[in-house]
């Protein structure tokens, strides 16, 4: 497998134990999973597959971590590198912005000269609108831990197994 970072912004805990589940499945070590918070530009030059994980706070803003990981990422040169991204949120609570944080952080690097996997059908989620979606795909995993945990697991299982293809 190409070298793997993880690097997750988190408030509570939720995006971070996702990251650690992924990382799990994929075999990542826990000396490769970052909180994104301590982000630094070396660190993440050192990846060729950059696995980037967000909660969303406020109304569809990023968790406030990434507000050094977006500064940090674009200082980054990510060209030829690839992308999953993956998103935690409420779609019960918040279903006008549900994971928008995924969707801002693809919006801030789409045009980095990387190429992004993992997009997931929403077929299988509800909410009423998403700045994550395109063309009815997420641009990443979302999970929603709070009203579907028990969806999680094999959310997460179905998602590496998608993206481990390009990852070799
Ligand atoms: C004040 C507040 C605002 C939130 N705003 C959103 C939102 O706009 N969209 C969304 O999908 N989830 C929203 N959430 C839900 C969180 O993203 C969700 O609880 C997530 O699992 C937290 O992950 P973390 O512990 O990794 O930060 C919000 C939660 C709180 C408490």
């Amino acid at each position: 497998m190409k070298r793997t970072g993880i690097f997750y912004g988190s408030s509570t805990g939720t995006t971070e134990n996702v990251a650690k589940q992924i990382a799990s499945h994929l075999g990542i070590d826990a000396c490769d999973i970052h909180d994104v918070g301590s982000s630094t530009v070396e660190m993440i030059d050192s990846y060729e597959v950059l696995i980037l994980g967000t909660s969303t706070w406020g109304y569809g803003e990023l968790q406030d971590d990434w507000g050094h990981g977006i500064d940090t990422f674009k200082k980054a040169n990510l060209t030829g590198k690839t992308i999953a991204l993956f998103g935690c949120g409420d779609s019960e609570a918040y279903p006008d912005t549900f994971c928008d944080g995924m969707g801002v952080l693809y919006e801030a690097l789409k045009d980095s000269n990387c190429k992004f996997i993992g997009f997931v059908s929403d077929s299988d989620y509800t909410y009423a609108s998403s700045v994550s979606v395109i063309d009815g795909n997420f641009v990443g995993l979302a999970i929603d831990d709070v009203n579907e945990a028990d969806k999680t697991d094999a959310r997460i299982e179905a998602w590496v197994a998608q993206i481990k293809g390009s990852m070799a």
